[in-house]
């Protein structure tokens, strides 16, 4: 028996734990033991860390990404990716959809996991297609949720269809880590029965407390590899720990091709990273407890802060409860989008309108219209017909993909940059984060005219 590991450290862990404000410099020394750990994967970019690389951190994110790859040469590199809306929550046209994966693969990427919040593979497809045709691993990954109509017979259909896509592996993304075990356990078995070849992933976060069971039965049932952190870097909104699953599958007869010594080198490496994070205050002992709000109101533990934080700012915090009771409410009328972000934002603020405004959908934010609309992709369920008559109108949803509707934009966004940028990497995070990447730019100049300055003195 076999199951391998993804240690989420650079990627996930950073982003859930501390807002993804890791710098290079510290993880830089430990780079070339993490390539002798044996994991599967490492997941080291993408999601929030290009953002926070270009706006807090000063790095170019590809640079970071090719000095991560000539240190882990024979340690696949991973990167998260929402499908067409890359590393954001806009639709971006086809042509910068394959070239932000042409270049993050020529880059040093070997395996992109790509999602849609909805899992409408429309919005995957480019994506992936781009993905194989440069040669790396396509991952395709299910938003998990639950709802009347997320069934067992619907998440193996869309793993059928990422299959016939060309994804080699299927990822089961439980971004709130509400996955019980039994959850686990019945759905990898129901995609290992229809599709016994396929392999399967599960990613979840110890939010709740349910993440080491589910990884358990999810393993028990057929799952190929799991998603770990460091021990020091796991736990509460971050995924269990990569030494306790080995240790205890290792005990249970599985080989994981890990190297247990490698592995607590990794973590001595991060623990005095971890405490100097916490005593700066920029991981907070808050994401690293147990809380299990999420189970009981069936919303992500960050939607709910979120929540708690908006009536507090309308000193409405009395109205909470409403609140919740109106979000599973929202969500049914919106055909139960799974709650990630933007969806969880935007249910969480539709409910909490309705509720002070004093009538359902009096106001309607203008997020949601555009879901409405269509603009997001296809809603799993039924959209109530009375709420899309009442902003649609007499206009007909959009039927097609989001991004037929969108002209190339990669040349156009070469063009307004213009000289700032050096490479098509750096036109690609000037379409991605305009603003921050552009000052970005001015600063990295005014650095290179004042290393310039201070060699010539040197010279005289
Ligand atoms: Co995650």
């Amino acid at each position: 028996m076999k199951v391998q590991f993804t240690e989420t450290v650079l990627r996930d862990a950073n982003q859930s734990l501390m807002a993804t404000r890791m710098p290079f410099s510290d993880f830089e020394p430990i780079l070339e033991t993490l390539n002798k750990a044996g994991y599967y994967s490492l997941e080291c970019w993408g999601g929030a860390t290009f953002d926070s690389c270009l706006r807090y951190l000063d790095e170019d994110p590809w640079e970071r990404l090719r000095k991560i790859k000539a240190k882990c040469p024979d340690t696949r590199l991973q990167m998260l990716l929402r499908g067409q809306n890359l590393l954001g929550y806009k639709h971006y046209p086809d042509d910068v959809v394959r070239m932000f994966v042409k270049k993050s693969i020529e880059n040093g990427i070997d395996v992109i996991r790509i999602f849609d919040a909805l899992n409408d593979t429309r919005n995957i497809r480019v994506a992936v297609d781009e993905t194989i045709k440069n040669g790396a691993v396509a991952s395709g990954a299910i938003s998990y949720t639950t709802s009347p109509v997320h069934t067992l017979k619907k998440y193996v259909e869309l793993v059928r269809e990422m299959k016939e896509m060309g994804c080699s592996t299927i990822c089961i993304k439980d971004m709130a880590g509400v996955m019980t075990p039994i959850e686990a356990k019945e759905l990898v078995s129901a995609i290992k029965d229809a599709m016994p070849e396929m392999p399967v992933i599960l990613h979840t976060h110890c939010t709740t407390g349910m993440a080491y069971m589910t990884a358990l039965k999810a393993v028990e049932a057929g799952c190929d590899i799991i998603d770990t952190a460091t021990s020091c870097f796991s736990g509460g909104t971050s995924q269990p720990a990569t030494e306790t699953l080995h240790d205890a599958l290792t005990g249970l007869g599985y080989e994981t091709g890990l190297d247990r010594t490698v592995l607590k080198k990794v973590n001595d490496h991060f623990k005095p990273l971890r405490d100097g994070y916490l005593s700066a205050g920029l991981l907070k002992p808050k994401a690293l407890v147990t809380d299990t709000d999420a189970l009981t109101y069936k919303v992500p533990g960050g939607m709910l802060s979120n929540m708690i934080a908006n009536l507090e700012d309308m000193h409405a915090l009395g109205k909470m409860e409403e609140a919740l009771i109106e979000i599973p409410r929202v969500r049914e009328d919106m055909g139960y989008p799974p709650l990630v972000t933007p969806l969880s934002q935007m249910v969480g603020n539709q409910a909490v309108t309705n509720v002070l405004v004093g009538e359902r959908y009096k106001n309607i934010s203008k997020e949601i219209k555009a879901y409405i609309k269509g603009e997001y992709g296809k809603a799993p369920g039924e959209i109530n017909a009375d709420l899309q008559k009442r902003v649609l109108g007499d206009d007909e949803p959009i039927t097609c993909r989001f991004a037929d509707t969108l002209e190339d934009g990669f040349e156009k966004g070469k063009a307004e940059i213009g000289e700032k940028a050096k490479s098509d990497e750096d036109v690609l995070s000037y379409i991605a984060f305009p603003q921050q990447a552009e000052a970005f730019f001015e600063k990295r100049e005014e650095k290179a005219k004042n290393t310039f300055k201070y060699s010539i003195k040197r010279i005289d």
